[in-house]
């Protein structure tokens, strides 16, 4: 165990002794990249160039007036390069790996989505790619592994454990242990050993940056609350963190699934089903058993169906700077129609969280207010699970047409 990356006692890296010294070298390459102007100018460049930066922030009118409250804004990480947030993390872990000489890339994923931005990074950069995948998020999010597979990534079904995200990180690890020397494992949010939490932040705070910036430009003022989905964590830091020293109140939106009462949900911070605890390398509240054993958990949206959060926003909790919250599947899936009707947006699952939290306060807020929402990915991947929520009849013969094609 290090004595560096931790948050009042949450983080860390509890590591197997030998990856040590590849934790020593990300580390070293990261912290000079951090304070090599140079380098945060390419990363800038490449991001505007090649993944639509600055996105912009969009007035929701339509909304605004809907609750009658606060003047609802929407940070559109949605029109990233491969339609989430995750490009800014891939990318700056990229240029990472080109100056550590490595010449092959992993990742975990669990939506799909971080598994997609990854495998473009290799493409542009010419990096070998292997992406694990737990085998129940596989079959939920097939377009995203097709895309993964004609980008030029390998695709390991992960049938360990409980098959979703957290057996898909385990597996990497376990890669990561073999092929250290060649291999960059492109951890997807602000989780893990550290440098992660520190390292997936710091290339995700540009949202916040620019999210400040537009509204002081647009508005004058500050907003009043930010809403952000929590998974593992990375979007929810990546715009809160320009604001946390402002007088903004800061909203992390977790998966309550069928209920918090149900036990059927991924809400580490806004539950009483999580407890401190060591695992996948660092120290944060994880979902699991008086053992210590990993419980299931459950979203409806496979990017937030996640046992551990990341350690800055576990002490975030304990000091009470970020409000935690949770939504259920039911309020997401009415917060999405909402949003499709209203506004023309198709926010993915995990981000109508953060919605469906803005929508239950928008409008209890006053007029003068303004709440901004970072919708951290689009919708589209999400098209089979949303037709199965809205129980669309059009889409099931459509479906079925197309089985019946397969048969013949
Ligand atoms: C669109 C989208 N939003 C949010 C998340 C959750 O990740 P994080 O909490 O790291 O932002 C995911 C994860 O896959 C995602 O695909």
């Amino acid at each position: 165990m290090k004595n560096r990356g931790y948050y009042d006692g949450f983080g860390g890296a509890f590591l197997p002794e030998i990856l040590v010294a590849t934790f020593d070298e990300l580390e070293k390459t990261f912290l000079d990249a951090k304070n090599d102007p140079g380098f945060w100018q390419e990363y800038i460049d490449i991001m505007s160039t090649y993944s639509c930066r600055p996105t912009p922030l969009t007035f929701a009118e339509n909304l605004t007036k809907y609750f009658g409250g606060a003047r609802i804004y929407i940070k559109r990480e949605d029109l990233n390069h491969t339609g989430a947030h995750k490009a800014n993390n891939v990318i700056g872990q990229g240029l990472l790996v080109k100056r550590m000489g490595k010449k092959r890339v992993i990742a975990e994923t669990g939506a799909g989505q971080h598994g997609v931005a990854t495998a473009t990074m290799a493409a542009k950069f010419g990096f070998q790619c292997t992406i694990y995948m737990g085998e129940v998020d596989v079959r939920r999010q097939r377009p995203n592994v097709f895309w993964m597979e004609r980008l030029g990534a390998e695709v390991v079904t992960v049938r360990e454990g409980t098959r979703i995200l957290k057996d898909a990180i385990n597996e990497s690890f376990r890669d990561w242990v073999t092929n250290m020397d060649t291999t960059h494992y492109v951890l997807g949010t602000a989780c893990g050993p550290h440098p992660f939490p520190e390292m997936v932040s710091f290339f995700q705070s540009i949202i916040g940056k620019e999210a400040r910036e537009q509204i002081l430009e647009r508005e004058r003022k500050l907003p009043a609350r930010i809403y952000a989905c929590v998974g593992g964590g990375s979007n929810a830091l990546g715009i809160f963190q320009s604001f946390l020293n402002d007088p903004v109140e800061l909203v992390g939106v977790e998966a309550a699934g069928k209920g918090l009462e149900s036990g059927h949900h991924a809400s580490r911070l806004s539950s009483k089903d999580a407890s401190i605890g060591v695992a996948q390398g660092y120290k944060t509240y994880f979902i699991q058993n008086h053992d210590g054993q990993m419980k299931e958990t459950h979203s409806v949206a496979a990017g937030l169906d996640y046992i551990g959060v990341s350690p800055i926003l576990a002490n975030f909790k304990e000091t009470g700077r970020i409000r935690f919250e949770a939504a259920t599947d039911k309020e997401v899936v009415e917060a999405l129609a909402l949003t499709l009707r209203k506004e023309g947006l198709i926010p993915a699952l995990e981000s109508a969280h953060a919605f469906a939290q803005a929508f239950k306060e928008a409008s209890g807020m006053s007029k003068e207010d303004i709440l901004i929402i970072n919708q951290s990915g689009r919708g589209d991947k999400d098209i089979f699970t949303v037709a199965d929520a809205f129980g669309d009849p059009k889409w099931q013969e459509f479906i079925r047409n197309k089985a019946e094609e397969y048969h013949a």
